[in-house]
């Protein structure tokens, strides 16, 4: 950043809650694509993606025009939950290109715009059906930061500022926490052991790649396992899909890789296709038993989002987006290889599809190593996020319409990140 820039308002007038902003000290600008652009007219290349957000890079130019021309007809902007044109249009593409291809069976509930509000909706949904409070979710699972979702939330700097008492929830370790326990026989036995002191819950709740939990990925038999175990003691199934669905990791609902259908899914983040703030709660149609009204909000199912969401649909499809994400997969696992290889006592690597983690926990616990390289790599243009335990994990986010040449200029630029923070 150049001693021009000024900072100075934000420094002084914007709360010490800012957060994203210290790990990325400069003033941007523009985007476009896999790119932004600071006021120095610096160029970044952008893995970080806006934390899930931007799966179709920045200002993707068909969903614009979409937007530009809905702007120009004056077409109403806020409507709250009444029936309008760009709703109508959303809800029959996204059932007849989305759910029916794919055999899927949901209502569609709009909740306010951000994943914390599906989540929160999605809670509140499971605990009226099987009238029941607790709900079971897993250690290492980041679900928001209100309060019914940051009681599922595990880091402790999240749930420190929380300031009540979180409750309702029994956390479960993490099939990758002690592989020699079998997780799914402990959930059972907490289901099945009047000695176990667990309350049954309505709900279990899981995100398929845990993703600010660190990259875990989890394999598709043990989330079969899930699907059973919840069959077989009448408990909703909930997938939140808000950081990794939307094809990220090869498959548009990350849990059809296991062959499995959610009782209840939340979607966020790239679902708003450009970056707009849009939400969904994916309910099987025997389980929408909400009055009308009971969870609302001013901002739901924004009429702007409804546009984008649907033009990003339009994008993904067209552009054969998951095909796309499972061939370049390949090419990200080859170079996470060579980085793992830098250091193979130290460094670890896992992901799917495009979330990738590089950890470094074997250096430090409290994340120097991991700062290190981000901030290496920000020198270079790389903009990479970290997360996990102690923050020590490079997340590695590409948007997905990202080309060949761009996605292996930016792993090199993380590669070559890493050499230097360790050498
Ligand atoms: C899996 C998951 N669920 C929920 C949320 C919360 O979404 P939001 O920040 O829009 O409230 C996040 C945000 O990172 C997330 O990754």
């Amino acid at each position: 950043m150049s001693a021009k820039q000024n900072t100075r308002p934000f420094e002084e007038y914007e709360s010490e809650v800012r957060s994203y902003c210290r790990n990325f000290p400069t003033v941007f600008t523009t985007a476009k694509g896999s790119f932004l652009y600071d006021e120095d007219g610096k160029k970044y290349l952008d893995f970080f993606c806006g934390a899930g957000g931007l799966n179709y890079g920045h200002n993707n130019d068909y969903i614009k025009e979409k937007l530009l021309a809905y702007l120009q007809s004056d077409g109403v902007m806020h409507a709250l939950d009444m029936y309008t044109a760009p709703k109508r249009e959303f809800l029959e593409f996204y059932e007849e290109k989305i759910l029916k291809p794919r055999g899927l069976n949901y209502k569609i509930q709009f909740p306010g715009p951000t994943g914390t509000n599906a989540v929160e909706a999605a809670l509140k949904l499971a605990r009226k059906v099987k009238k029941r409070q607790n709900v079971f979710a897993m250690m290492g699972g980041f679900h928001g930061m209100t309060l019914g979702s940051i009681a599922l939330t595990t880091d402790a700097a999240s749930r420190a500022g929380a300031g009540v008492a979180l409750q309702n929830v029994t956390h479960i370790p993490a099939p990758y926490m002690f592989p020699e326990l079998n997780t799914l026989k402990y959930m059972e036995t907490l289901l099945t052991d009047d000695h176990s002191g667990v309350d049954k819950p309505a709900a279990i709740i899981l995100e398929t790649v845990q993703a600010d939990g660190g990259i875990n990925p989890f394999d598709a038999e043990w989330l079969k396992g899930v699907r059973a175990l919840c069959d077989k003691h009448d408990i909703l199934m909930i997938v939140d899909d808000i950081q990794v669905g939307c094809a990220r990791t090869g498959w548009f609902f990350s849990f059809e890789r296991a062959g499995i259908v959610p009782d209840i899914v939340t979607q966020s983040k790239s679902i708003g296709g450009y970056g707009m703030p849009f939400a969904l709660v994916l309910i099987k149609p025997e389980l929408d038993i909400w009055e009308p009204g009971e969870h609302n909000g001013t901002f739901r199912g924004y009429q702007l989002s409804m546009v984008a969401a649907k033009a990003g649909l339009e994008v993904m499809l067209n552009e054969h987006v998951e095909e796309k994400v499972r061939r370049q997969e390949k090419l990200i696992a080859k170079e996470m290889e060579e980085i793992r290889a830098l250091a193979p006592e130290k460094i670890k690597t896992r992901g799917m599809g495009f979330v990738w983690g590089v950890d470094f926990w074997r250096y430090d616990t409290q994340g120097a190593m991991s700062k290190k390289v981000q901030n290496l790599a920000f020198a270079n243009g790389l903009i990479v996020e970290r997360v996990g335990r102690g923050n020590t994990v490079i997340k590695v986010m590409p948007d997905l319409l990202i080309s060949d040449e761009d996605l292996l200029h930016g792993l090199t630029l993380l590669k070559d990140a890493v050499k230097e923070a360790i050498s």
